[in-house]
């Protein structure tokens, strides 16, 4: 494995309770982040890349045991989103991972455990709490892409979306950020435009969203939520 992306700074924080944000960043100026969602089934959103791994297993081992994790879900096959899912595999034996029909055939490939697939729109029950899949194949980029929704929270786990440079201190902010998330996409043009991010837009944006929980930046929280979504069907919509 080669070690690029060292993480020098972590940090966890509980969104709301029971749900918490785990963060990494080699230097605060980007970050990257995995979501555990507790309850009897606890679910892991992103593994983050293999060479975070013992330091995501560590966060997660602050408020649970970690080798009790009973799914694994990401949007699409990337190393932040997965690399670390064997090692994930290995510690907690019962952990399955979830995954979308478009990408069963990536990740069976090499994952060391069959996955399973969650199909659209249809909801996993964690106890209390459950996640739905949303299909969104090319956004927020990768064809086999989807998002995670959970209602009873009313939290959008966008994956790419909404990406934003630095906030490492600022896990959830209530700013509208609308016009720097824009920028900064323009900049790196990592998700898709055109017919595939409106109908990425589409999927997502009727449902009541509290929290927009991006890989990338702070959880956006509250009104500009609308906003920001209606901003960037604009800007890279077809
Ligand atoms: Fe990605
Ligand atoms: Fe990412």
């Amino acid at each position: 494995m080669f070690t690029r992306f060292k993480a020098k700074f972590t940090r966890i924080d509980e969104i709301v309770p029971g749900i918490y944000k785990l963060s990494v960043s080699n230097d605060k100026k980007f970050i990257f982040s995995q979501f555990l969602i507790l309850d009897e089934c606890p679910i892991l959103i992103h593994t983050g890349r293999a060479e975070w791994f013992d330091q995501i297993y560590e966060l997660v081992s602050s408020v649970c045991d970690a080798s009790k994790l009973r799914y694994i879900a990401f949007s699409h096959l990337e190393a932040d989103e997965c690399g670390s899912l064997n090692r994930w595999l290995e510690a907690a034996p019962q952990a399955e991972t979830i995954v979308s029909r478009l990408n069963q055939s990536n990740i069976d490939d090499f994952a060391l455990r069959p996955t399973t697939v969650l199909k659209k729109n249809k909801a996993l029950s964690l106890g209390k709490r459950e996640i739905i899949l949303i299909e969104t194949p090319h956004f927020p980029h990768g064809w086999e892409s989807c998002v995670f929704y959970q209602p009873q929270e009313e939290i959008l786990f966008c994956s790419d979306l909404a990406a934003h440079p630095g906030q490492f201190d600022e896990p959830v902010t209530d700013k509208d950020l609308t016009e720097s998330i824009i920028k900064f996409q323009q900049k790196v043009g990592f998700m898709c435009e055109g017919k595939s991010f409106t109908q990425g837009i589409e999927a997502v944006e009727k449902l009541p969203i509290k929290y927009l929980a991006t890989m990338h930046g702070s959880i956006i929280r509250g009104e500009s939520i609308a906003n920001l979504l209606f901003e960037m069907k604009q800007s890279f919509g077809a």
